[in-house]
């Protein structure tokens, strides 16, 4: 039963090498009653029913926005890994039990993308559309651990989410329980994808917070240029790439970093948001061009209480300035989020 359907999802995408475009088999994002009820079984539930906002605010529109956008690009994410499993692509291979959690999950994926959307147009506003999407990997151990990863940076800006419709306070305060149970959701998920990997199933007690801003960026480097509808009506814009091109240990080290362009020689720093915590800022050095790519090092004092699993690093304006939180280090981000997976 599963696999008619992933088999049928796919075809949409017969060259898995091209980007991945929409819609999907089932007419995803666009369904009749009958493909709802089938993505609902599948998804093992459905949307929430409770009434949904009558208006949203100007911020909480943009946090729904960028949920809808994160869904769209997972779906496709998923859909792609169960064609390159189920089609025997070289480098792919899942059991059964693998293959009918992916297909719970990007089931789940479609019912959050559509309870966002659904929320927005509820309100009366934009909801978002998909893009095309192409994806660096090519076999299955890569694309577990950049499930991983991305789902560790949307863990991080979820709660931040909450935190939005609960300070603008009013109707969206019905969101917070929602997005609540997705934070769930997603933290079984990546369980799934660190027991795969053989991580330790919990990363750390407290998991690493983000910015929407980081997450945008994080998504954008999926999503083929000009290709998206109206990602612009979010308003977020994505910072330039940041490449942490050393394996980080967890431990204190020094990681070597680059950007494609330069940077300014002085009167730029390192910061890392990790777990909980008040964001760390070190300073860099040895800023090195090379091939339209700058380099630079800079530590990596994972003993200060760094979470294990993701770390975020960014390369911000100022010498050595301090942070209060993720928003702050977002407002000063020149390149960025280098996501940073420690085991
Ligand atoms: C619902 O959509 C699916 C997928 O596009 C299609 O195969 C099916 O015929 C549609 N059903 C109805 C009742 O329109
Ligand atoms: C699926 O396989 C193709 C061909 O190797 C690859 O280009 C693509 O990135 C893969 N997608 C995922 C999600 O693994
Ligand atoms: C790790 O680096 C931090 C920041 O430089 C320092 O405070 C701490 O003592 C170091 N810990 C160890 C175990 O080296
Ligand atoms: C360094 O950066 C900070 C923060 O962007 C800025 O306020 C300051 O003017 C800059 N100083 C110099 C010397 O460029
Ligand atoms: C961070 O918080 C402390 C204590 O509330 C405050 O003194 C400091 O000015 C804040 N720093 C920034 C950069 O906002």
């Amino acid at each position: 039963m599963h696999f008619s359907i992933i088999a049928t999802a796919i075809l949409a995408n017969v060259i898995a090498a091209a980007p991945f475009t929409y819609p999907l088999a089932n007419g995803f994002p666009k369904v009749n009653m009958t493909t709802l009820e089938e993505i609902f079984k599948l998804a093992g539930g459905t949307t929430p029913n409770v009434s949904p906002p009558a208006t949203l605010t100007n911020s909480g529109v943009q946090t729904l926005q960028l949920i809808a956008a994160n869904e769209l690009f997972e779906i496709a994410y998923f859909t792609e890994l169960l064609h390159n499993i189920s089609f025997g692509i070289p480098g792919y291979r899942a059991d059964q039990y693998i293959i009918d959690s992916l297909t719970a999950i990007v089931n789940q994926e479609q019912v959050h993308a559509l309870a966002a959307n659904g929320v927005l147009s509820h309100a009366n506003k934009e909801a978002i559309q998909p893009c095309q999407y192409d994806f660096p990997v090519d076999n299955f151990e890569d694309a577990v651990l950049l499930a991983q990863i991305f789902t560790d940076v949307v863990l991080g800006v979820l709660p931040l989410a909450q935190s939005q419709f609960s300070s603008n306070g009013g109707d969206e305060d019905v969101l917070i329980p929602v997005v609540g149970s997705m934070i769930a959701q997603k933290g079984e998920q990546n369980g799934l994808y660190r027991f795969l990997q053989k991580k330790v199933a919990a990363a750390a007690p407290m998991l690493t917070g983000g910015s929407p801003q980081f997450a945008f960026s994080a998504i954008s480097q999926f999503i083929v240029p000009g290709s998206c509808p109206n990602i612009n009506t979010i308003g977020l814009e994505a910072f330039p790439p940041l490449t942490v091109e050393t394996v980080p240990k967890a431990m204190n080290g020094t990681q070597l970093f680059s950007v494609k362009g330069s940077i300014p020689a002085s009167n730029v720093s390192m910061v890392y948001i990790s777990g909980q915590n008040i964001p760390v800022t070190v300073p860099i050095s040895n800023i090195n061009s090379n091939g339209g790519k700058t380099f630079f090092f800079a530590p990596f004092p994972y003993d200060s209480g760094f979470a294990r699993g993701l770390t975020i690093g960014a390369l911000v304006s100022g010498s050595m300035p301090s942070f209060n939180s993720s928003a702050d280090v977002a407002a000063a981000t020149f390149y960025g989020p280098a996501l940073i997976e420690v085991n």
